[in-house]
């Protein structure tokens, strides 16, 4: 960034080849929600914000943006919806669009998202439809949004049939990532966020990149306790480099037309247990982290990987905490079934993003059934 003075703030760019010569940054510093006004001024032309964030996040974060974009001449607005995944709905939409209404917003300005992935899902998409699409910024709080979810464009909101059934691809104009709001998250938010690290590390080299002096698995393994206390160099080099990962992946695949379903790595299966469990009683991360051990056992199975990977990868997810089981009251068949009814299904195939060496991964349409329940079997 041009005028931000402090050394430690970090740029990544990611490039959109689809839409000719588009490219947004995602800023990442410690201690920088009071520089929001410079991304704001450089790739936007906005004189007004609305800034949708959530009843958690807005007493802790709100005050400090508030004033910093007051201070600098914008005129903004709050929406603050109720916490929680269950209002990812059309109504905290119609909210949003409301206060945007109301507030006059124009083309031209601009609404942000103050929250995690929930937040930053549900202001996207009705930036993407407001006006028919007004420019877009995310400020993401969680280690999740930071790493995955403010990354790649996609916006969502759940219907009761399922989850992020309607939405849309809509890149934002800027990402502003403060590490420091990792500081008032739970070590279990945290623990959601490092389970999509984890995968990162499992899917590296498909990514097609290699931008650490070791790999990333190794990186994880001897930086465990400077990551859980969230030592700054260290937490910034992950986040950037995750956000790295992931834009390689989008700058080849928008769309989710091949490459992007590598980012699904272990979220075949994770998936189905959330659908089983109603998304109660178990996070995002922890089904991903179940999803990845069963994964791990199918691709060892098919031999694709050898043992020692395959312990290397099961000793890294237990080293992270990871150790969590499917609850018993959940079968094997309605897993199944689960998979089966899952929106990427082509054709009635399940789709498993496999383990194929290390730190690379591939897309199967072929799982024998029988593997399958083999592998669901031994992650009670
Ligand atoms: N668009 C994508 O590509 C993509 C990718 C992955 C996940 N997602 C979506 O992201 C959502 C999950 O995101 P999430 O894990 O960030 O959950 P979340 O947004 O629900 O945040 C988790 C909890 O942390 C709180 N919180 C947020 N920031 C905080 C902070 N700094 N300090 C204290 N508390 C804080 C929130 O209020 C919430 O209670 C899901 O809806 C999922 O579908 C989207």
């Amino acid at each position: 960034m041009e005028n931000m003075t402090e050394d430690k703030i970090q740029t990544v760019k990611v490039e959109i080849p689809q839409q000719l010569g588009y490219f947004y940054p995602i800023i990442i510093g410690e201690n920088i929600l009071d520089k929001v006004g410079e991304p704001v001024k450089n790739y936007t032309k906005a004189k007004k914000l609305l800034i949708v964030t959530n009843k958690t996040v807005h007493p802790l974060y709100g005050k400090k943006i508030k004033a910093s974009l007051l201070k600098e001449g914008f005129e903004i607005d709050f929406v603050i919806l109720e916490d929680g995944e269950k209002h990812k709905n059309i109504h905290s939409l119609e909210t949003i669009w409301q206060k945007a209404i109301e507030f006059k917003l124009e083309r031209k300005d601009v609404i942000v998202a103050l929250g995690g992935g929930v937040i930053g899902d549900v202001t996207g998409f009705a930036a993407s439809t407001y006006l028919r699409g007004i420019d877009f910024g995310q400020i993401p709080t969680t280690l999740l949004s930071q790493v995955d979810s403010s990354v790649g464009g996609k916006v969502a909101i759940n219907n009761k049939l399922g989850k992020n059934l309607i939405g849309s691809f809509y890149q934002p104009k800027f990402v502003l990532t403060d590490i420091s709001t990792l500081k008032t998250l739970s070590v279990e938010e945290l623990k959601v966020g490092l389970a999509e690290v984890l995968k990162y590390g499992m899917i590296e080299k498909s990514c097609g990149l290699n931008g650490l002096n070791i790999s990333l698995i190794e990186y994880l393994k001897q930086n465990k306790e400077a990551i859980f206390a969230l030592n700054t160099n260290t937490i910034q080099e992950l986040v950037k480099y995750c956000c790295e990962l992931k834009a390689a992946v989008v700058n080849k695949d928008e769309k989710e037309a091949g490459l992007r379903a590598i980012l699904n790595f272990g979220h075949t299966i994770g998936h189905a247990i959330e659908k089983c469990s109603n998304y109660e009683n178990i996070n995002h991360g922890q089904a991903i982290a179940i999803g990845m051990k069963g994964t791990l056992f199918i691709s060892k199975a098919r031999k694709l990987i050898d043992e020692n990977y395959y312990k290397t990868c099961l000793e890294l997810l237990d080293l992270y905490g990871m150790d969590y089981k499917i609850n018993k009251s959940i079968n094997p068949e309605a897993l199944y079934e689960a998979m089966l009814g899952d929106k990427k299904v082509l054709s009635g195939k399940i789709r498993f993003v496999l383990s194929t060496g290390e730190s690379e991964v591939d897309v199967f349409n072929d799982v024998d059934k029988e593997i399958i329940f083999k592998a669901l079997k031994t992650l009670y």
